[in-house]
């Protein structure tokens, strides 16, 4: 790649306008949208009534439209949160190279089992319904948890949703033997607390199973997924690229028993260095 390219890119993605725009998807202020219309209005009556609008008319047009506005743009966030994103995870999440991983390590999963961020309950049809005694499937996602309610019926798993995110995980201490997550500990903004609380649920001598996407060793693809973190982030619901999923789960209290690593081909590099194994909660 030439070097005139990527330092354009750099330059690119460092200018205040484009990280602006690429951060995480927030509502406009309420009183930036009024102050538009009230500026529009009034060039509006400059133009056409060669005279300004009465300042309480401004005041009060001004202040339903931007109210209009607010209520519009938490509308469009809400409708791409619950509609457009769990789609693109249904639609993208499950190509073959990562559909075999995932019947690697999902199949393990016994007794009393929790995955967290279940989606659009693509690991349903993996579990062996004669070794989950039952599945709590946790995800704070109601779009995502319609899709999943669909694909759980068409199993025989004993599946009961907990719509609370991954940080507070409802179940008692000491209670669950095993914990699954895939392509989740990418997303939960409070990755180091819901890790934390797997290690808390798990019964000792417990497993969580995870197959994850995150930092690549290579200096190369680093420095790519450091460029394109915030499109990531911005495009799938706060997705991160650069978190170091082994660390993060040892710090949490966890030895891992056995891991597996590699690019998922058929995505990018800086989004498809993955992660797959199993660790068990340090005593
Ligand atoms: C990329 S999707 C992965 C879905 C599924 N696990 C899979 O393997 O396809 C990330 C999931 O994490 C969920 N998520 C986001 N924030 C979360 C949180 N705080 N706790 C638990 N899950 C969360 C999202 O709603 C989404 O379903």
């Amino acid at each position: 790649m030439g070097r005139g390219f990527l330092q354009t890119v750099d330059a690119l993605l460092s200018r205040r306008r484009v990280q602006l725009l690429l951060k995480p998807r927030k509502t406009l202020p309420q009183s930036l949208l009024s102050a538009s219309a009230a500026v529009f209005l009034n060039r509006c009556a400059a133009s056409f009534a060669k005279r300004p609008l009465p300042l309480e008319s401004v005041r009060a047009i001004s202040g339903m439209i931007g109210a209009a506005g607010l209520q519009a743009s938490r509308s469009a966030m809400s409708f791409y949160r619950d509609r457009v994103y769990p789609h693109i995870v249904a639609a993208m999440g499950n190509p073959e190279p990562i559909q075999k991983i995932r019947q690697q390590v999902v199949p393990h999963a016994q007794g009393i089992v929790l995955e967290i961020g279940v989606g659009p309950g693509v690991n349903f049809p993996l579990y062996d319904p004669a070794k989950v005694k039952k599945l709590y499937a946790l995800e704070p996602n109601r779009g995502m948890v319609q899709r999943a309610d669909i694909q759980g019926r068409r199993t025989k798993l004993d599946l009961e949703f907990l719509d609370l995110p991954g940080e507070k995980i409802p179940l008692p201490d000491a209670s669950v033997d095993t914990v699954v997550s895939t392509f989740t500990l990418c997303t939960i903004p409070g990755v180091a607390d819901a890790i934390r609380g797997i290690a808390r649920v798990l019964r000792p001598g417990g497993q969580f199973l995870f197959f994850e996407h995150g930092l690549s060793p290579d200096i190369s693809v680093r420095r790519w997924q450091q460029r394109t973190e915030p499109l990531f982030q911005w495009a799938f619901e706060g997705c991160h690229v650069t978190r170091n999923i082994p660390e993060i789960v040892q710090q949490g209290g966890f030895r891992i028993e056995r891991m597996d690593t590699g690019y998922m081909a058929g995505f990018p590099k800086c989004g498809s260095y993955c992660f797959w194994g199993a660790a068990t909660p340090q005593t």
